[in-house]
């Protein structure tokens, strides 16, 4: 094994994927790879990282693509190679070369999984492949005109016999072909395999292993994660777009409304992708979740040990003031947080003082990796929010060292006799913390939505509805409500706001 080069690196990433070794350990995932992938000098890496993931306990079945080596054949007959709407139009030539290329690309997986040598990442593994006629098909048919002849579609998935495989600890090889009860055979697109599988065995997991990294924005940067109604409205947008992505990206979604919980698209060409996808936080991918992978959350007394984690380094440093465990479970009904993945990534806290109409808002917290995503700014919107629903009209912070985070977003220095009597009581003097109070102020959405519910209300509660313009700093009316301020919602700012 080469020498560790960043010790601290490689002992805090281990220790990270540790709930995923856990979470993964007895479940079902699907891995699709096409047959590019297969023709890579790299592949014998993928396979390695395949028998780790066999010898953690996650039980696995493969879907191998086959798409070059039948078009080598093709060539090499002088036979034509025809293809409409990005599918093959399988005549006999081309069945042949079909059977003959999954025959030829599972035996070198086979050979690839058996291999147990010194020195290598399998060394000492012993892994059983089994294969089959597990998959039936009935042919796609006559379309638009065109026959597709044994090009066909996946009809049935023998989810008994896979799950005896897999309880003999087998690793299930299944290649793009599929049997008839009449004993055609058809060929089938290694992605519509793969998704079919998943969704009939009910697996964990649908890994893609394809030639992109993934799916990009409009503005061309990596989409991390999909909700299944984002990938639907995805595809509803590029309903025009073909290529093998969206195919992907319309298998990952079948299979997930179809019970999966997770699919993953990711690139074959990152060494390690599949290692990298699954056991850290982030990924390196697109992943499309049928649960919530992420959201904001009241905090619970189970979420104690993961505040305290995010915090404890803050309060070192001073930043935050210190809590005690016994104080957080005793004040948890105060906290909101940003979970991802079930890791606490940030946090917030409200403490009102309803006498005087204000609120703290404390304990505002991001974790270092996700610092500059709008976390803090999204949580501060969230308890503001809260606050005004609570009456509440003005929230204050103490803070020492990020008094321009909150100078930014409209909070002026106030003095500490200001505060509500209670909390001057509980002012520490020797931590010199300033003081920073802002006036509750919905934010743009909820006053675009107050706006609009308010168009038909009389005058009088029509002014009532303008709202603070959320440009401080660019705004000459920002802050207490101003007479002749206008709410302009569809530009989201106030009538004398300029820009
Ligand atoms: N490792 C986790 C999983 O396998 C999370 C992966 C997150 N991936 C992403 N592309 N956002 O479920």
């Amino acid at each position: 094994m080469p020498e560790i080069q960043n010790p601290r690196q490689f002992v805090s990433w281990f220790r990270h994927s540790s709930p995923y070794i856990n979470a993964f350990r007895g479940r079902v995932f699907v891995i699709s790879f096409d047959g590019e992938a297969v023709m890579d000098e790299g592949f014998a890496d993928l396979i390695h990282d395949i028998a780790l993931l066999h010898s953690l306990g996650i039980r696995l079945i493969l879907v191998h693509g086959g798409r070059p080596q039948i078009e080598q054949r093709l060539r090499e007959r002088g036979a034509t190679i025809e293809y409409r709407n990005g599918l093959r139009i399988t005549d006999e030539a081309a069945i042949e070369c079909v059977k003959e290329a999954a025959g030829a690309v599972r035996v070198q997986i086979e050979a690839l999984l058996s291999m147990g040598l010194a020195n290598s990442p399998m060394a000492g593994a012993r892994i059983r492949v089994a294969s089959g006629n597990l998959v039936t098909a009935r042919p796609l048919g006559i379309h638009d005109g065109v026959d597709y002849k044994h090009t066909g579609v996946v009809r049935k998935i023998d989810v008994q016999a896979i799950q005896q495989r897999l309880d003999d600890n087998a690793i299930v090889l299944l290649s793009p072909i599929g049997y008839s009860p009449t004993g055609e055979v058809f060929n089938l697109s290694a992605a519509e395999v793969a998704s079919s599988t998943a969704a009939a065995v009910k697996a964990e997991k649908l890994v893609s292993l394809v030639e992109a990294p993934g799916l990009r924005d409009s503005r061309k940067r990596l989409i991390r994660q999909l909700t299944i109604a984002e990938a639907e409205s995805l595809l509803a947008r590029k309903r025009k777009a073909s290529g093998d992505l969206y195919t992907h990206l319309q298998h990952a979604l079948n299979a997930c409304r179809r019970g999966v919980r997770r699919a993953h698209i990711i690139s074959r060409r990152t060494g390690g992708a599949v290692l990298l996808e699954l056991f850290s936080r982030d990924g390196i991918g697109t992943m499309v979740t049928s649960d919530t992978y992420e959201g904001r959350q009241q905090a619970t007394i189970d979420d104690v040990g993961g505040i305290l984690a995010l915090i404890e380094p803050l309060e070192n440093k001073g930043i935050l003031v210190k809590r005690s465990r016994e104080l957080l479970e005793a004040e948890i009904d105060h906290f909101t947080l940003v979970k991802r993945d079930g890791a606490v990534i940030a946090c917030a806290a409200l403490y009102p003082f309803p006498q005087e109409r204000a609120a703290e808002l404390a304990c505002l917290a991001v974790d270092p990796d996700y610092w500059g995503s709008g976390y803090a700014q999204s949580l501060l919107e969230h308890v503001e929010r809260k606050a005004l629903q609570q009456g509440i009209h003005r929230l204050f912070v103490l803070t020492t060292q990020t008094l321009h985070w909150f100078q930014e977003r409209g909070f002026r220095v106030t003095e500490a006799r200001q505060l509500p009597v209670k909390r001057q009581v509980l002012y520490n003097y020797q931590r010199k913390s300033k003081v920073w109070s802002n006036r509750c102020r919905p934010s743009p959405m909820s006053v675009a939505t107050t706006q609009n519910a308010l168009l038909t209300a009389p005058p009088s509660t029509r002014r009532a509805a303008t709202g603070s313009c959320p440009r401080p700093g660019v705004c000459p009316l920002t802050g207490p409500a101003h007479p002749r301020r206008r709410w302009r919602s569809q530009l989201r700012r106030c009538c004398r706001c300029p820009g």
